[in-house]
């Protein structure tokens, strides 16, 4: 059973390798049945997603997209805000009748939900039908767990508090042929005051530069386009390491392997270092495009959010970012209505919204979190107010979207053509270097390259297009 307090510690142990490796013995353990999984969170969780798919094929499972028809039902959550469980549990009422007419299926549940305690307990006391439910630190066990559901028939709950390991060698279903998610880090020590990660996800765990660089070299070799490192906050990549190498050291080094594009999410304000800046500025196949996660905009509420950087020292980073990287996008992530924010607090959010004119970004109403500091600060903004401040927020985000997209109209950008368009069979969707979502009249043979696009059309999130180039 997850616990909060274990959850919270950070020892100087140094976290184990484990190396995946598949027991014979549960090799055929899926035969003639399908899964089907639904993902609620992150990149992160997108990606244990890839990995649990693979491990379920390596049992001989076999995928489908329609929920009703699976033998195995699995929900990957998320718990970073409260409307993220209130859809897992909603989910989970559906599931419910699905299985009181199947009751053969399995149905289980993992992610970081079932890494807080109170779930985890309530899954114990309200939901005994439930197969199997297993954490953020074990999916590698995943087999095991089943196994022991279907000899036992009864609930199998295997969630671990720890700080983690490192597990090498999982399988990976990739969702895309031409990009790839690549771990950099697991976990967070940052332990900002508002956040359930550090708690479900363990302690920051940085892999080896070796088998970094061995994966995207791999990737490559498969003709993967694009890859994106992966942590809660890549800039601090190796500082749990005992080596002299950094962030910008493997952004260097993965540059180099020649892989047509390099990514990273997301980046601490706090770790980003001029050197950092300095290679993705040297390196044209890092893309430019930062997440830069601002929060709030007032110092008094990034003190208590335990941020360590000021709105002065976030705009001087800002605008370092942009003198050094020519045409960089910036996006970011702000949280209205933290306790004790006031009206000033937010006026100081749109001021550096107005100073950043963001590409765009994500924003949402605090959510307190079990366990977290925040959640017992004092808070009297009613939601009211609060809903407001993020229409209000949101309007502003809107406007400096678009103009960040108008500036672009008429002009060649390249895009990663990845799939088909979602409201247009007939067109293909991708990605700007810029990271902007373009529709690009093209046809299907394009697929998976990178073209040169004519901006024609432009609305707020997205963009249209014609190819400019003989590609
Ligand atoms: N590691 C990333 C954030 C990951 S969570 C970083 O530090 O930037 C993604 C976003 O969810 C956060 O940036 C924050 O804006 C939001 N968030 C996290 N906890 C929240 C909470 N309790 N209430 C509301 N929003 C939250
Ligand atoms: Fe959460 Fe802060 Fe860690 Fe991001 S850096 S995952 S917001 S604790
Ligand atoms: Fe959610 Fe866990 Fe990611 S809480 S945002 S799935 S790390």
């Amino acid at each position: 059973m997850p616990n909060l307090l274990e959850a919270k510690k950070r020892t100087q142990i140094k976290p184990k390798t484990i190396n995946y490796e598949l027991e014979e013995k549960y090799k055929t353990l899926g035969k003639n049945k399908t899964y089907f999984i639904k993902t609620y969170g992150c990149q992160m969780n997108e990606h244990d997603t890839e990995n649990i798919k693979a491990i379920l094929e390596q049992m001989s499972f076999k995928e489908t997209d329609i929920m009703e028809n699976a033998d195995l039902i699995l929900l990957n959550t998320c718990a970073i805000r409260e409307n993220a469980h209130n859809k897992v549990f909603g989910m989970i009422g559906r599931i419910k009748h699905l299985k009181e007419s199947k009751p053969n299926i399995i149905v289980g549940v993992c992610g970081c939900m079932v890494q807080e305690e109170i779930i985890a307990d309530e899954i114990k006391n309200k939901y005994k039908w439930l197969d199997i439910v297993f954490g953020t630190h074990n999916i590698n066990e995943l087999p095991k767990i089943l196994a022991n559901n279907l000899t036992n028939n009864k609930l199998e709950l295997e969630v671990y508090s720890i700080e983690g390991d490192i597990i090498e060698n999982m399988p990976v279903k990739r969702d895309s042929k031409y990009k790839a998610w690549v771990n950099i880090m697991y976990g967070c020590d940052k332990f900002c005051t508002y956040c359930i990660v550090p708690y479900t996800r363990g302690k920051q765990r940085s892999r080896t530069k070796e088998n970094i660089i061995k994966e995207v070299e791999e990737l490559k070799k498969q003709g993967y386009k694009e890859i994106t490192l992966l942590g809660q906050n890549v800039n601090a990549y190796g500082k749990d390491l005992e080596v002299d190498y950094d962030m910008s050291d493997l952004l260097e080094e993965t540059a180099k392997t020649g892989i047509e594009r390099v990514r990273f999410v997301t980046s601490h304000p706090w770790d980003f270092t001029d050197k950092m800046i300095d290679v993705i500025a040297k390196y044209p196949n890092i893309m430019p495009y930062i997440h830069l996660p601002l929060q709030s905009g007032s110092n008094k509420i990034l003190k208590l959010m335990g941020r360590r950087y000021t709105k002065e020292k976030y705009i001087d980073l800002y605008n370092k970012i942009k003198e050094k990287i020519p045409n960089c996008s910036v996006t970011t992530d702000i949280i209205v209505g933290f306790p004790g924010e006031t009206e000033e607090d937010f006026n100081d959010t749109l001021d550096v919204v107005n100073t950043c004119k963001y590409d765009s970004a994500f924003t949402f109403i605090f959510s307190p979190r079990e366990g977290t500091p925040a959640a017992k600060m004092k808070d009297d903004t009613p939601l009211e107010i609060k809903e407001q401040r993020l229409y209000k927020l949101n309007d502003l985000i809107n406007k400096y979207a678009r103009e960040a997209n108008e500036k672009l109209k008429d002009k060649i950008i390249p895009v990663l053509l990845e799939n088909i368009s979602e409201k247009n069979e007939e067109m293909l969707m991708g990605y700007t270097d810029t990271m902007k979502l373009v529709n690009v009249k093209a046809p299907k043979e394009k697929l998976g390259q990178i073209v040169n696009v004519k901006i024609k059309d432009v609305k707020t999130w997205s963009m249209d297009g014609v190819i400019e180039d003989k590609s």
